[in-house]
């Protein structure tokens, strides 16, 4: 199956090893079976409040939500990778570096943290982590999601196709993603605001439940 490069506006595929579905043919219809298959998991978690049980934030689970975003598209979803990619840690690491994660989310949530900062810190270091071939960046801001709707707030409304494509918005969020790589999560909190909005939030519990 070979991309056709002369399609204006889709830029052709390069690295289809793992791809599950015959006839993908352009990085748009790439796109719209992940996006079909991400959608399954937003229903799943984000239309009613996640339980301990059903989104427990141990390993095991952050791996099979990947596989749930991904897994009908990707036979590598949910497996974490075994190369080295330019951002992330190196790949003997990241099963460490996500139990770390976990334990510093746990950690944040009993220190009086609010809500929204430990969305922020726990979607940054998902993402640095980098624990997948790809779909890392819609992972991570699917896991703090789910962190918010399980704690009472209100799930961020990020435009997933403009972020996910050349654009103003996907500048601002690299930089916000850059800054927080340096520590400084103003820029990154500012998107939270701006795409969750605080004034949308129902009863929420601080992150104690
Ligand atoms: N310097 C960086 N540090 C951490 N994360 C980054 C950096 N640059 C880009 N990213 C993140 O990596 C994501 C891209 O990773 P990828 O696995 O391709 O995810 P997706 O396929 O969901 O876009 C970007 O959306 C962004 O969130
Ligand atoms: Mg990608």
């Amino acid at each position: 199956m070979l991309p056709d490069p002369a399609i204006p506006g889709q830029t052709p595929l390069d690295d289809l090893s793992g791809l599950r579905l015959e006839g993908i043919r352009t990085t748009a219809e790439l796109n719209s079976a992940e996006a079909e298959n991400v959608r399954k998991a937003v229903l799943k978690y984000l239309a009613a409040r996640p339980t301990p049980r059903s989104a427990p934030f141990d390993f095991p689970w952050l791996c099979r939500l990947h596989g749930e975003m991904f897994g009908d598209v990707w036979a590598w979803a949910g497996t974490l990778r075994r190369g080295e990619t330019n951002i992330g840690c190196r790949p003997h690491e990241i099963q460490e570096r996500l139990h770390a994660l976990l334990e510093d989310l746990r950690a944040w949530k009993g220190s009086g943290m609010g809500l929204e900062e430990q969305a922020v810190r726990l979607h940054h270091v998902a993402v640095q982590i980098h624990p997948f071939r790809n779909g890392n960046g819609r992972w991570s801001r699917m896991l703090a999601n789910v962190w918010l709707k399980r704690h009472g707030g209100q799930p961020i409304e990020w435009p997933e196709t403009t972020i996910g494509t050349a654009s103003t918005v996907r500048e601002s969020y690299l930089q916000a993603i850059r800054a927080a790589d340096a520590h400084d999560y103003a820029a990154l909190s500012a998107l939270h605001q701006r795409f969750g909005g605080r004034g949308r939030r129902d009863t929420p519990d601080g992150g104690k439940a």
